[in-house]
């Protein structure tokens, strides 16, 4: 795992976007996992930047995202795949079919689920997933339990995600209760990982990816037997980070 430790927001979200930009140019059509939530709108603002500037071509990558809300349709103000449509595909040149997320509205939530990894299947594995944390120590929607749930699968919100998405809704009321998101295998297949976290809230779940100890409790922590994962984080999110354990460690600044 390497640490990578920024003085800021806008420094992690520029060195992310780098990161994101190499995987692009080495391999002009990778297979991106995309996250939503505030974290990546840097790094999202960065990309635009870099297609802008006609540094970047996304027209041959295929997109995969984390997760979706129940009950939302793609149409829906705070569905995830309005949120990427509007902060980062919309803007760039990715092709339209080769977009894909966990569908919000479904009869069979099973046959929803493995049609969504097969579609990863096809589509040759992610070469780079994305991702947030939850202050609770989530990745995509999978919430701290007793085991780890592998597979692709709808999810009961924890009650503090549920608190902490309510910023996006009106009320917290209208925030839905279940989602469907990635399970811990899809994310683990990823060739590589960034994980990207700022600020004081993320700072104990960001310390737990560090300790050496697996625990479904802190989903992240999961992060550690994978071989090639970038913990990139600004400094208020990693000031609890104990230098513990056996995980191999390059640290850089
Ligand atoms: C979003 C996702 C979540 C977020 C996490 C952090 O697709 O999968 O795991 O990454 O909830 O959210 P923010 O970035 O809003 O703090």
């Amino acid at each position: 795992m390497q640490l990578i430790v920024t003085e800021d927001y806008r420094e992690m979200s520029q060195k992310a976007a780098q990161i994101v930009a190499d995987q692009i140019r080495n391999k002009p059509d990778a297979v991106i996992g995309f996250a939503t939530g505030s974290t990546p709108l840097g790094l999202y603002a960065e990309l635009i930047g870099m297609y802008d500037r006609g540094e970047l071509d996304f027209s041959r990558i295929t997109t995969f995202n984390l997760d979706e809300y129940v009950g939302l349709s793609r149409e829906h103000p705070q569905s995830y795949y309005r949120f990427m449509w509007e902060n980062l595909f919309s803007k760039i040149n990715v092709q339209n079919e080769r977009i894909h997320f966990p569908p919000g509205i479904f009869t069979d939530a099973e046959a929803v689920c493995s049609r969504y990894e097969e579609e990863i299947a096809e589509a040759g594995g992610i070469d780079l997933q994305i991702l947030g944390i939850g202050t609770n120590g989530h990745i995509g929607f999978n919430e701290p339990d007793e085991t780890y749930t592998l597979a692709t699968h709808v999810v009961e919100l924890a009650e503090e995600t549920i608190e902490a998405n309510a910023r996006f809704f009106h009320d917290k009321a209208e925030v839905p209760r279940r989602a469907i998101t990635m399970g811990v295998k899809s994310i683990m297949n990823a060739r590589s990982i960034l994980l990207l976290a700022n600020g004081k809230s993320k700072a104990e779940a960001v310390s737990h990816i560090c300790t050496g100890v697996v625990d479904p409790k802190v989903p992240a922590s999961i992060l550690q037997l994978h071989p090639h994962v970038t913990l990139l984080v600004d400094r208020e999110a990693a000031r609890l980070i104990e230098m513990k354990g056996e995980a191999a460690w390059s640290h850089s600044r």
